[in-house]
Order: structure tokens, then sequence, then C-alpha cells
């Protein structure tokens, strides 16, 4: 960020719970999965689940609200990849699935805009562990709670983003945060529901921008934006 002081702040942003998994494991034996996965040459677990995509699975959507939403996921992450404060390396990027694993995002990764290919380079990380499969990795996953992730990178303080939580305006709010380095912020990588009872332990505090339920991609770019400019007359 061009006329900006000079700052060792650190922003610690977590898309938490997100949907983003390979075919759940109660599938892998479903006769409609194998065909599927035959057509597309892949194997069943190299898979990402999308509910939209995978729809001919589910009989009982109820317990899938939460779940298969990598395009969400996708578009979130280029919304926080995109912000000049990520450009900077100030910020650093985890995306925690439902399952509990913890993905690790390379600020400098240039991930693809296409969704095919983002879901391709999901598919090879959850098979791989990391990628590239050699080297220092852009992107590495590893099995952890999000309250071990909390514990191992010691935020001086954590936001969570809720629609439940106390509303805030936002820049005012920010202004008071920015106080705190390292900071961490969750923002939900989910499309409905309620955030566990696990996440909303991690939290110091529990904030609303607004009275009304907006897409996770919306939330990310208005928390760094605000985040940014605190950080500019901090
Ligand atoms: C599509 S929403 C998930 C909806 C969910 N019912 C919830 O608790 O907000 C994705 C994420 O965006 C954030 N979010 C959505 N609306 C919000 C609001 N009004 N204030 C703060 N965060 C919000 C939350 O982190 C949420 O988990």
């Amino acid at each position: 960020m061009r006329g900006e002081k000079m700052d060792k702040s650190t922003l610690y942003f977590i898309l938490a719970e997100s949907a983003l998994e390979p075919i759940p494991t109660e599938f892998k034996n479903h006769p409609k999965l194998q065909r599927y996965a035959k057509k597309q040459k892949k194997s069943p677990e190299s898979i990402i689940f999308d509910k939209s995509i995978h729809s001919f699975l589910i009989n009982d959507p109820k317990g899938y609200e939460k779940r298969g939403r990598p395009d969400l996921v996708h578009i979130s992450l280029l919304s926080i990849l995109g912000t000049p404060l990520c450009k900077t390396g100030r910020l650093k990027l985890f995306v925690h699935t439902a399952n509990d694993l913890i993905i690790q995002i390379d600020p400098n990764v240039r991930l693809p805009r296409n969704y095919t290919r983002f879901v391709g380079l999901m598919s090879q990380l959850f098979e791989t562990g990391q990628v590239p499969p050699k080297g220092s990795s852009l992107l590495s996953i590893r099995e952890m709670t999000l309250k071990e992730l909390i514990e191992e990178i010691k935020p001086k303080y954590t936001i969570l983003f809720s629609e439940t939580g106390k509303e805030i305006e936002l820049m005012k709010f920010m202004s008071r945060a920015v106080e705190y380095n390292p900071l961490a912020i969750i923002v939900g990588g989910f499309p409905h529901g309620k955030f566990s009872k696990e996440t909303y332990q991690c939290a110091n505090e529990i904030v609303a921008i607004s009275d009304t339920t907006l897409d996770a991609h919306i939330v990310v770019s208005r928390v760094i934006y605000a985040y940014e400019i605190a950080m500019k007359t901090k």
C-alpha cells in the first residue's frame, strides 16, 4: 500500500468450517458415484464434493446444509488474495474445513480464476498434501482443529464475524481492533447454518456488520478493506 506508515502488523485471516472437501466417505460405494467417477475418468476419492453437481447422491439435504460449496470458498479466496493487504504479504491465510483440516495458502499463490481449474487444484491438494508436491509449498494441508490453529498462531485477539454477533459499525470497530497485533479474523466458509460451539469458543468477540446475512466474499472484502483503512490512519 503506497503512502502507508511502516508497520509490521500481521493479520491472520481464517475461513472457518469451509464447505470444501472430497466426496464424503458415506458416498464412496454409491453405484451412482462409481458410474459418475468412471465417466469423469477420476477415482471417487479425488472428486471435490459440489452439492449442486453431486445432488444425485443426497437423499436428505438437511445434513448437507453447510457442505459442498467449493465455489463459495473459491470466490472468497480470490477476494482475499486480490486485496492490497494480501499483496503486501501482511495477511496470512488459512482455510479451516468442516472436517478439521487446515489449508495454509501462500499469499503469493496465483489461484486459478476458472472454477473447474480451481477444483482440479484442490483435488491435487487433497491427494498429495501440498501443491506443488515437492519443494516449498504454495498450498499445504494438515489435520488440525481451528482451536489448535489458534493455539499455534497465538493471535493477541480473535474476532469472529457472524450475523448472530453484536452489530457494530465496521470502520469504527476496526480502528480499535488494529491495536491488537497480531489480530485474527474468522469468517465462515459455508453457505447456511451456524458456526459450531468450538468455533464460537475460539473467539474473543463475535460481531455482525449488518442485520442481514451477507455472502462470505462480501464480508471478507469489507472486513479487509476496513482493516487496510484502519492501518493507514493508525
Ligand atoms: C453466507 S454466511 C453463512 C451464514 C450463517 N447463517 C451465518 O452465521 O452468518 C458466510 C459467512 O459470512 C459471514 N457473515 C454473513 N453475514 C454476516 C453479517 N451480517 N455480519 C458478520 N458476518 C457475516 C459469517 O462469517 C458467515 O459465516
